[in-house]
């Protein structure tokens, strides 16, 4: 995945094609999400600024809402369902075992509340691409072909 750097000017421009408006605010995280991968500290202070809300509003929403990072993601970002569906197909234990084999590496692991993909339970999503029915050793295949085998 690649993601730019943060850039005051290029948040700036984020919140003005929203034309500042403080009610846009998830939008305009979301926003700033798909541009730098993450919503730092940084711009939290100048969201907070010019949508004219106080920085406690700004980061209980980033904290409200798990898609928010706060932390920039690794080279690739894997996410393994947690919903109901995939639990009773063993997401835990498969989630237990990524956590396992990506320490260290430069992948971020982040749980997902069902990828509508529950049909094919457990489910995963690397960069963006659904897998289902991923088992252990299958997760250990999807890994190795990111040339991430941990
Ligand atoms: S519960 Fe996992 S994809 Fe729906």
């Amino acid at each position: 995945m690649t993601y730019e750097p943060y850039d005051k000017q290029l948040v700036s421009d984020i919140v003005a094609s929203f034309d500042a408006r403080p009610e846009m605010l998830i939008q305009i995280l979301r926003g700033l999400l798909e541009r730098f991968g993450w919503i730092s500290e940084d711009a939290i202070r100048q969201l907070a600024a010019e949508l004219n809300l106080s920085r406690a509003e700004v980061h209980g929403v980033v904290s409200y809402y798990h898609d928010f990072r706060t932390e920039p993601p690794g080279e690739h970002i894997i996410k393994v369902c947690a919903a109901e569906a995939c639990q009773a197909m063993g997401s835990r234990e498969l989630s237990a075992h990524a956590t396992d084999k990506l320490e260290g590496s430069n992948v971020t692991l982040e749980p997902v509340y069902c990828l509508g993909n529950c049909a094919c339970s457990p489910a995963i999503m690397v960069d963006g691409k659904t897998y289902g029915r991923v088992s252990k050793r299958r997760f250990d295949e999807i890994l190795a072909a990111l040339g991430n085998s941990g």
